[in-house]
Order: structure tokens, then sequence, then C-alpha cells
């Protein structure tokens, strides 16, 4: 099928005017270069879209740039054998939004050495449900096991356990066969927290220390959140346990003693889901759509939005406010 001459696309600038996003229409000419040329049919809402598309945080390298850092949908044209038109691909993270245009438009032009052909077992909603932030979880999770972490280690703890990355991964962690420990400053949603496959719930207070080392509780975790909350995290984790450490929604801060790495010999885990190489990309999305693949998807897209509902989901998420993931639907 044909891309119009022009298409509705939520597109961030940032000029003499000041800083702005919203729709727009543009030409499939006015994007980045790249391979292949696609319909899309969803993306999503990360946190790094949040502070993309307000202007509250750095991401944008370049001006103008049309955001969303995921995307899924049909190929209709290609310039590499890879693809072909018609098959369905995602992509997630990869410079989109970033150093180039992103998924939150009817097309987009992607370079093809990012794209990930939908894997079977998953649909394109479902992809997008995952998207970067079960990208993310499932990344952890890869680097944890692979660090020698199992269940009988004890319960792995999920901060920021509402949000995108902590809601699927207290999701794919339990379906991997953890005990979830799920931390939130959000009491309201523990029946959801319980339903998606935490065993405990337990408030932000209730790591309640930032003293080097304190008596261990958990196998080890997934931080969303960073700052004391991922000090604590370390201190209360058994000898050879991993620490993910994912995200920074309170602090960017890391004000740690070695005590836990060199007594209990703990180990901190750096999670970068953009630019991760195609074969360890490749085993993630594998997992994703089999082993691994969360059981409540619907119950963790707690929204659906089109293009134009993108700046109120930006304030309520970066105000904390949000729960589960955020479907955009093209
Ligand atoms: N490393 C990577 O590759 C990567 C990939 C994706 C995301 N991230 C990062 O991971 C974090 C989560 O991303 P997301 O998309 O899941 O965002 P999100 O949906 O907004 O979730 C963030 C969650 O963190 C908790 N939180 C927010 N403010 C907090 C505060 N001041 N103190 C303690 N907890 C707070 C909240 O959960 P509760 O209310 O349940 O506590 C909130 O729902 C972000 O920092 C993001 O930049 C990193």
């Amino acid at each position: 099928m044909p891309i119009p001459a022009r298409f509705d696309a939520f597109r961030i600038h940032n000029d003499d005017a000041g800083y702005r996003s919203g729709v727009e229409q543009v030409a499939i000419d006015d994007l980045a270069q790249g391979e292949i040329d696609i319909a899309v049919v969803h993306s999503s809402v990360n946190f790094k879209d949040a502070l993309a598309g307000t202007g509250k945080g750095k991401i944008l390298r370049r001006f103008p740039l049309v955001g969303g850092i995921d995307v899924a949908g049909h190929v209709v044209a290609s310039r590499d054998p890879a693809f072909k038109e018609g098959d369905a691909v995602l992509v997630t993270g990869s410079g989109l939004s970033e150093v180039r245009d992103g998924g939150y438009a009817q097309y987009a032009r992607l370079e093809s050495k990012w794209a990930t052909l939908l894997p079977a077992g998953l649909s394109l909603r479902e992809s997008m449900i995952l998207g970067t932030a079960g990208f993310t979880a499932a990344l952890a999770l890869l680097r944890m096991h692979e660090n020698r972490q199992t269940p009988g280690l004890g319960p792995l703890a999920v901060t920021g356990a509402t949000g995108g990355v902590g809601s699927l991964a207290v999701d794919i962690f339990s379906s991997a066969g953890f005990e979830v420990h799920a931390i939130s400053g959000k009491p309201e949603h523990a029946d959801y927290l319980t339903s998606i496959g935490a065993s405990e719930v337990l408030g932000r207070d209730a790591l309640g220390t930032t003293r080097p080392m304190e008596s261990a509780r958990f196998g080890g975790g997934l931080d969303n959140v960073g700052g004391p909350m991922l000090v604590s995290l370390l201190a209360q984790t058994v000898p050879y346990g991993n620490v993910a450490s994912a995200g920074l929604a309170a602090s960017a801060d890391l004000g740690a003693t070695v005590m836990p790495f060199i007594i209990r010999g703990v180990s901190l885990l750096g999670i970068a889901s953009a630019g991760t190489a195609r074969d360890i990309r490749d085993r993630v999305w594998q997992h994703l759509s089999t082993d691994w693949k969360p059981r409540h998807l619907d119950a963790i897209a707690t929204r659906e939005v089109r293009l134009s509902e993108l700046p109120g989901v930006f304030d309520t998420m970066l105000e904390g406010g949000s729960f589960g993931r955020t479907l955009v639907t093209i």
C-alpha cells in the first residue's frame, strides 16, 4: 500500500519558538534515513518518552524528531532483502526519539539493523505492551541468570513496582519461577501487584535503611528508582545475589559503600536496554515470546491512547502517578 503524501506524527521541536511537541503532518522523506518503512500499528509510553516529550530530560540530540522510543507495525517498503513487504516488525530504543525519528506516527522509517521480526508467540499489541519496559525487565533477568541467580537464593525485590518496567518485571520474574516482593509507593494498587505475580507487597519505606549492611532478606532484585532504595537493596541482598540497576525514577545518586560487594559478594548489574547487541536482543525477545512471556499483559496494559492524548500521559507519568503500561494505538 502506498504511503500517503502526508500523515500524522507526534513531533518534538526545540528552536527559537521554544521546546514544544504535538501532532502535525509530515512526509516520509522528512524522516531520518533507513532501509525499511513501516505502517505503525502500536507504540508505547516509557518514562524516557515522557522526558523527551515534555523537555524535562535531555533525551533528543537533534531536532525536530518524531517521538516514541518503541514501535511495531507492518513493513510497507524495504530496501534490505532481510525484510519484505507485509513482515511484522518491532524496534525498541535503538536511538528512536533520540537521534532519529521514532514510533509516534502513522508511518516510520527504520534502520533494518535495529529491527526484529515479530517472534511467533507475540502479537504486535503484546510486543508494545512489553516494549522497552518489558525488554528491560527481561534483560535484567537474563543478566541475573548469567550471574547464577536462582530462585533458591531467595525472593527478588522489584522497586517502582507499579511502573511499566516494575509491573512487567513482577510478572516476568514470577513466570520464570522466582518469588517476587514488590516495593511500591501506591498501596491502593497492592491487589493489582498481587494479581500479576507478587507474593508480597511492601511500602517504599519498608526497606527503611541506608546502613552499609543489614540482615539479608532478598535473593536480589531489580531497581527502577535509584538513590537510597538501591543502596538499601544492596545492603539486604544475600551472598552472591544480584541487584540490577535499571532506573532513576527517584534519584540518579548512589551513596553506597563497597561492603555488600566485598563482604557478601553481591553484584550490581547495569541494565542499558538501548543499543543492546543483536544476539542479546534476539535472546531477550525469544524468552519474552516463550518461557518468560508475562501471563498478565492485558491487566498490565492499563491505558490505551491516541497520539493527541500523549501530553496528558507524560505529565501523569512524570508526577509518578501512572501505573502499568500505556499502549499507543495508531
Ligand atoms: N536502563 C534502561 O534501559 C531503562 C529502560 C526503561 C526504563 N528505564 C528507567 O526505569 C525507570 C522506570 O521506567 P518506567 O518506564 O517503568 O516508568 P514508570 O512507568 O513511570 O514507573 C516508575 C515507577 O517508579 C516509582 N517512583 C516514581 N517516583 C518515585 C520516587 N520519587 N520515589 C520512589 N519511587 C518512585 C513509581 O512506582 P511505585 O509507585 O509503585 O513505587 C512509578 O510508577 C525510569 O527511571 C526509566 O528511566 C531504564
